[in-house]
């Protein structure tokens, strides 16, 4: 399967493309993780991202296009792909299909997970307590969700006129989720 994982942050695309591309066998592609892995390694795009990320805005659709073309262009991704935190713009929406259009793996399904509002702050000032990431305090954590609404939630409406989206609850226990995704997916 060639599924675009869509949500706020804190709505559980993480968590879930963990489960899923286990149970789908296909490789879980995050440009989140991918971004802090470059900070960790301290690269040169690790260095240009660092600042956006730490205060909650989006690295240029540029650095971020880059990453994606290289990792889509990987052989694993043959046999489909779980992407989580991307596309996060409509431009981004669109440079995808143009890579994805040239690969000949066009998108099949995007699964959108909605959350309230208090239960992504209550997640993420969790995890920042818990693991300490640097964009879970308070207030990058409003500017993130500020973020999705403005740039991010008119991905969702891209995919709808595409007839690709499916709106799946992300409230209630990890595994509840996940089987309402894999029904979305049947
Ligand atoms: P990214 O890593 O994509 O962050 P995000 O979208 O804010 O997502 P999160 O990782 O916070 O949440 P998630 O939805 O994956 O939830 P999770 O499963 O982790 O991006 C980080 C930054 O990188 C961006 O702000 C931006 O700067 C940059 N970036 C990334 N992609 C980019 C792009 N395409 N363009 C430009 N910039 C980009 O769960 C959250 C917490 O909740 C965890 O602790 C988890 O254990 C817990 N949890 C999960 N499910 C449940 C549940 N059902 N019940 C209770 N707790 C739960």
């Amino acid at each position: 399967m060639r599924i675009v994982l869509l949500g706020p942050p804190g709505s559980g695309k993480g968590t879930q493309a963990a489960l899923l591309k286990e149970r789908l066998d296909v490789p879980h592609i995050s440009t989140g993780e991918l971004l802090r892995a470059a900070v960790r390694d301290q690269t040169s795009l690790g260095m240009k991202a660092k600042a956006a990320m730490d205060a909650g805005e989006l690295v240029s659709d540029e650095l971020v296009l880059g990453l994606i073309e290289e990792r889509m262009g990987a052989a694993d991704v043959q046999s489909g792909y779980l992407l989580d935190g991307y596309p996060r713009n409509l431009s981004q929406a669109r440079a995808l299909d143009d890579v994805l259009g040239r690969l000949d793996l066009p998108v099949e399904k995007a699964l959108a997970l909605t959350v309230d509002e208090e239960q992504i702050v209550t997640r993420l000032a969790r995890r920042a307590e818990e693991e300490g990431r640097s964009d879970d305090t308070e207030e990058v954590v409003r500017n993130r969700l500020a973020v999705y609404r403005e740039q991010t939630a008119p991905v969702a409406g891209y995919y709808a006129d595409k007839r690709l989206l499916v709106e799946v609850d992300g409230m209630g226990s990890i595994e509840e989720i996940n089987q309402r995704l894999m029904a979305a997916l049947s």
